[in-house]
């Protein structure tokens, strides 16, 4: 099928250490069209200067994996999920970063799919799998993922009627894989909402993490203005032990 004619805009993000002593830009096509998946919303800067801060951990892992006649250690990379992923932003810097990344948005949204697709090409990365995983579903593809280390998620929360389905899948992946941590930006939009009552129906727990921990309490971060005067909440979610 011919790709309908859009018009697109690259936007640059730069994560610098606090010296400047390492750096990395990414380069992440925006579709000019009002639809929520379009474009980078604050929390995905956030959510990336959090996985920039941390991208010692993403490298490399060490597990140990037990065979009948021997125990060897392995390095593998953590393997990063992002959910509702747009135009992909920390998923791409996970990537950059040495992270094995899926990237995924709801099924029924292709044009979305192929914003994350066009994200990776940006920037070099023709591996990254791009997938359909529609919240709340249990689909083939979510059946059928690899070990999950982390769950990337930025402005996934953004319409009450969604949260307990994000939350749902979120769970799915838990189970399969206690250790598992869902990486979350929240934008507050409304002081009503709340997750307290859904994390605890579906096993879950959560920590809130202060944004001046990893240098992210800022109105421009990574040459972006897009963080401003938004409230935005980083959280880390994981399975609740009943
Ligand atoms: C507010 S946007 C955030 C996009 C991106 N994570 C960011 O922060 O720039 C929400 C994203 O969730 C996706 N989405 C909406 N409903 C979904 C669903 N039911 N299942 C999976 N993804 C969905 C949208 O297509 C969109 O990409």
């Amino acid at each position: 099928m011919d790709e309908p004619s859009l018009t697109l805009v690259e936007k640059s993000f730069t994560f610098e250490d606090c010296g400047g002593s390492q750096s990395l830009t990414v380069s992440i096509p925006e579709v000019l069209d009002p639809h929520y998946g379009m474009y980078v919303w604050p929390c995905a800067v956030v959510l990336s200067q959090y996985v920039w801060k941390t991208r010692s951990e993403l490298q490399h892992k060490t597990v140990l994996e037990i065979a009948p006649q021997h125990i060897r250690r392995v390095m593998k990379s953590v393997c990063e999920l992002q959910l509702g992923a747009g135009v992909s932003l920390s998923g791409v810097v996970a990537a950059k970063c040495g992270a094995r990344v899926i990237l995924s948005d709801s099924a029924e949204l292709p044009l979305c799919l192929r914003n994350c697709r066009r994200s990776c090409d940006a920037n070099h990365l023709p591996d990254v799998p791009v997938i359909g995983l529609t919240w709340g579903q249990v689909s083939p593809e979510l059946l059928s993922l690899p070990p999950v280390d982390v769950i990337l998620g930025s402005d996934v929360f953004y319409e009450p009627e969604d949260f307990e389905d994000v939350l749902v899948t979120v769970s799915f992946i838990v189970r399969k894989n206690p250790h598992a941590q869902l990486w979350t930006t929240y934008q507050e939009r409304s002081a009503d909402w709340s997750i307290d009552a859904l994390l605890l129906k579906w096993d879950l727990k959560c920590i809130n993490v202060p944004l001046e921990t990893f240098d992210a309490n800022k109105t421009h971060l990574a040459g972006s203005t897009l963080p401003g005067n938004h409230t935005v909440q980083m959280m880390i979610i994981t399975k609740r032990v009943v």
